[in-house]
């Protein structure tokens, strides 16, 4: 497995951005944690509530392939969805693209980034919620913690170390030998989106649809009522479970 370096922090702006500066230093390999983010960002640069009790990971990598890191989120939901189920035995699933949930309550998320230049850098941002007693007004009908569920006090380093584990086998074995098929293929029996009806919300436009599938690009295939289909590249969709 690839060998890495995790750094600790107590509190940081955002590991996406201390993975940042380590990339500009030539660094890869390296996972970045801090137990609180003071500016933790979400998709579409949306605020990412990032209190204590929570895990708050940055992997940076530097893979021979930049052309789909989409391919880096799904082995990151993955890794994060098996992790739960060994520490925790709660069965979790995946929401296209990158949400991990419980019932349709979001548990994690995942943010990945490239840096472009001279060299291609990735950095693969994992924000789950951990120990949290409670959750923020704002997030309070659509999130959980997995404390919120189980009870119980969880060990984040435990959960990190199976999640990063889990990431790099993937990694090695699919993402870096261009068998990216493979990644899909397990993908998919996490995910639950397939066959759903949905509500996509994308920047332009909101849709309707039936969620028919994934392509090998990792676009949503949405099904619209007059039979036409359609690729979703970017958006959130609302299922109802
Ligand atoms: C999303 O669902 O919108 C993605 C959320 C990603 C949050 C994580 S927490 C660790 C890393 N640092 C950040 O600032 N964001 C990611």
């Amino acid at each position: 497995m690839t060998p890495y370096k995790l750094y600790h922090f107590n509190s940081l702006a955002s590991t996406q951005d201390k993975a940042k500066e380590f990339a500009k230093k030539g660094m890869c390999n390296v996972i970045i944690v801090a137990d609180t983010q003071t500016k933790g960002r979400g998709r579409f640069k949306r605020k990412w509530f990032s209190a204590k009790g929570g895990l708050w990971m940055s992997i940076l990598l530097k893979p021979e392939n930049t052309q789909n890191l989409q391919y880096l989120t799904f082995s990151a939901a993955v890794s994060v969805v098996n992790a739960i189920k060994k520490i925790t035995n709660l069965n979790t699933s995946i929401k296209w693209p990158n949400d991990v949930h419980y019932k349709g309550k979001k548990l994690c998320g995942i943010l990945t980034e490239g840096i472009f230049g001279s060299e291609n850098f990735a950095v693969v941002g994992i924000g789950l919620n951990v120990n949290q007693n409670n959750l923020p007004n704002e997030i309070k009908k659509t999130a959980v913690s997995l404390k919120m569920i189980t009870n119980q006090n969880l060990d984040t380093k435990k959960l990190a170390k199976s999640i990063i584990d889990g990431f790099f086998i993937l990694y090695d074995k699919y993402y870096n030998r261009n068998k990216t098929d493979k990644i899909l293929k397990i993908w998919k029996t996490y995910c639950d989106t397939i066959n759903k009806n949905v509500r996509v919300i994308t920047k332009t436009k909101k849709l309707k649809g039936k969620a028919i599938g994934i392509d090998n690009d990792c676009n949503l295939l949405l099904k619209l009522k007059n039979n036409k289909v359609i690729k979703i590249v970017e958006g959130d969709i609302n299922v109802r479970y």
